[in-house]
């Protein structure tokens, strides 16, 4: 089994979405079925916020989705106000999101912070998406390869490759994030390959062979299969497209026929 789940991975970032907490429960329901009914093939999981964590686990109750935070603190507990401990979240759900560019961006969280994140929410027992991205004006510079292996390499310094099933590397473009404009696939399978060769470089090829590598940005019904059917792509993290739950459970759908090929 290449990764701890050989299942492509369908991940729902919704961002501060919904608002009102009815329209969160109604959308883990609306996605629920397509879900089920691709269990076999597609692994699903939900990243509400932090306060829609509990409300959405219960409409998910025995549904075999995954539910997520979006991000956490790496202490355990403290005088950190407004803040979420890696630790806490492991009661409600299984995953959490680290180092998504929007939180690089507009929060100041640096390649160091993203590593003390990710390890923390490892050590307690939680899995991890951990995202990296170059900026447009990276891109335009000739620098994708040079950013994504340092933001990649300072993640990866603090994690253990033993712990590497229970990781998973999301390369999104920030560039790609919310704009409509989707990397080419060939460019996106091109930079998920470099994400490839860090990881083999850090964790050496066994453990690596265990993290799936997700691409994000502006993903949505008509073009996930142009990523999912590339051999370097494990799956999506999607924004927008996931809070329309009739897009997402096509997507869901047109995810398991690839993986049915
Ligand atoms: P998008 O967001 O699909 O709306 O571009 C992706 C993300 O931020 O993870």
């Amino acid at each position: 089994m290449p990764h701890d789940d050989a299942r492509p991975l369908l991940a729902a970032n919704w961002k501060m979405n919904p608002v009102v907490r009815a329209d969160a429960v109604e959308l883990a329901r609306g996605v629920t079925p397509a879900a089920l009914e691709y269990a076999e093939a597609v692994e699903v999981a939900l990243f509400p916020p932090f306060c829609w964590l509990a409300p959405v686990a219960g409409a998910l109750d025995g549904a075999a989705v995954g539910l997520g935070a979006q991000d956490c603190h790496w202490e355990r507990s403290g005088a950190y106000t407004g803040e979420v401990s890696a630790a806490m979240l492991s009661g409600w759900c299984g995953w959490v999101i680290a180092g998504h560019s929007e939180r690089r961006a507009l929060f100041g969280e640096t390649d160091e912070q993203v590593g003390r994140k990710a390890a923390a929410a490892l050590e307690a027992g939680l899995r991890v998406i951990a995202c990296v991205g170059e900026r447009e004006d990276e891109m335009d510079a000739g620098r994708t390869e040079e950013v994504v292996r340092r933001q990649l390499g300072a993640v990866l310094a603090a994690l253990p490759a033993a712990e590497s099933h229970r990781v998973v590397i999301a390369y999104e473009p920030v560039w790609a994030i919310g704009t409509g404009r989707s990397a080419e696939p060939a460019q996106a399978g091109a930079t998920m390959g470099v994400v490839r060769h860090g990881l083999e470089e850090a964790f050496g090829a066994e453990a690596a062979g265990r993290v799936r590598v997700l691409y994000g940005g502006s993903v949505n019904a008509a073009n996930v299969t142009s990523y999912v059917e590339l051999e370097s792509c494990a799956g999506c993290l999607v924004g927008g497209a996931s809070l329309k739950a009739a897009e997402f459970s096509t997507m869901i759908e047109a995810v398991a026929r690839v993986a049915a090929r």
